[in-house]
């Protein structure tokens, strides 16, 4: 993994206002509050944190499907908030979004081989019968015969869509590919061979990739870094091995003591740690850190004082008046 960046966030804000209860009223929720991050060429960075954190909204930021609120957004270097559509288009073809559920994001009435054909259409990447050979070429790249490009999604199973769903992100040779909880929709079984499909792509087409999950299960299979989101903020970040081991945040190590087959093995036991409540509302944010009403070791401290995001040791960054592991993670910082 080189230290080249691909994409890069600064301070991205992204608001939503709606109606509030009382008549006249409007409520506004950051929904992404604050994010900044970079992805390197090649890595592949998991994003992961419960329902409504604001993953999805931040990767449609991202991808500038969604214009932020406040923040920049630069790609390869070159910012992309602000541009126009016109000057955004050629970047557009360089990262695409994979969503979570492959049976809404396939368009049900065109056949399978006019859906992976449409960005070339769109972008007129080469005549008709050059497309029809680079879909055919992409269905076979994805796992799929070649000979089904005339059916309909319904008659593929989910895995099958989620691979066609791939295969168009794949036609523009995409330099980032930002996956939006990819597999969350599909049976187990079938979740490994879709996250081993992308895993060899990755390595064929030299992709980014920007993996988007609420379980850190999965994202571990994939990742080589991970950030962890809490309430539209990331809340730690490391390279994936050394936040499994040693979580810093209290909250990562609530999700970690959830994952199963991170607690069957032979190592020892992590504690369970109950994480109460669900998510605040966006549009509600509690004081100071954001996750001191549901942390186990929270006082008044975290009740007032927001915890920055600081850098504990290189590559180990976390936003918590209390760390968890710290003499751990420094240790490792210093023998390695
Ligand atoms: N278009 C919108 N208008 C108003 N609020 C929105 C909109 N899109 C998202 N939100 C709100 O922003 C917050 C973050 O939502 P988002 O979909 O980004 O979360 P998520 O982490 O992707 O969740 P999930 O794991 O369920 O997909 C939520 O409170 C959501 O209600
Ligand atoms: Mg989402």
């Amino acid at each position: 993994m080189s230290d080249d960046v691909v994409l890069q966030a600064t301070d991205v804000v992204k608001t939503f206002s709606s109606r509030g209860k009382k008549l006249g009223t409007r409520v506004v929720s950051r929904a992404v509050n604050g994010v900044s991050l970079e992805v390197r060429r090649g890595e592949t960075l998991g994003i992961v944190g419960e329902s409504g954190c604001g993953k999805s909204t931040l990767a449609r930021c991202l991808v500038q499907l969604s214009p932020v609120t406040s923040g920049t957004v630069a790609f390869e270097g070159t910012t992309l908030t602000g541009l126009s559509r016109r000057r955004l288009r050629p970047f557009r073809r360089q990262f695409q979004l994979v969503f979570q559920d492959p049976y809404a994001s396939l368009n049900p009435r065109r056949t399978v081989g006019d859906i992976v054909a449409e960005p070339m259409r769109i972008n007129h990447l080469g005549s008709t019968s050059a497309i029809d050979a680079r879909v055919r070429e992409l269905f076979s790249t994805v796992g799929l015969d070649a000979a089904a490009v005339n059916r309909y999604p319904h008659e593929f199973s989910g895995g099958q869509r989620q691979r066609i769903g791939i295969a168009r992100s794949l036609s523009l040779n995409p330099t980032l590919v930002i996956a939006d909880e990819p597999v969350s929709a599909l049976d187990v079984s079938i979740q490994a061979q879709v996250l081993n499909l992308m895993a060899d792509l990755q390595q064929e087409f030299n992709l980014t990739y920007v993996f988007i999950a609420h379980d850190l299960g999965v994202v571990r299979h994939v990742s080589d870094r991970v950030g962890v989101m809490y309430l539209g903020e990331f809340v730690e970040f490391g390279d994936v091995g050394s936040i499994y081991e040693t979580p810093l945040h209290p909250y990562t190590e609530a999700l970690l003591s959830v994952v199963p087959e991170l607690n069957d093995t032979d190592a020892p036991r992590r504690e369970r740690i109950i994480i109460t409540g669900d998510v605040p509302d966006p549009a509600d944010r509690p004081s100071g850190c954001p996750f001191h009403p549901r942390c186990p070791v929270a006082t008044d401290l975290c009740r007032v004082e927001k915890p920055a995001l600081l850098t504990i040791v290189p590559g180990r960054q976390v936003a918590c008046h209390y760390p968890r592991n710290l003499d751990a993670v420094k240790a490792t910082s210093t023998t390695s």
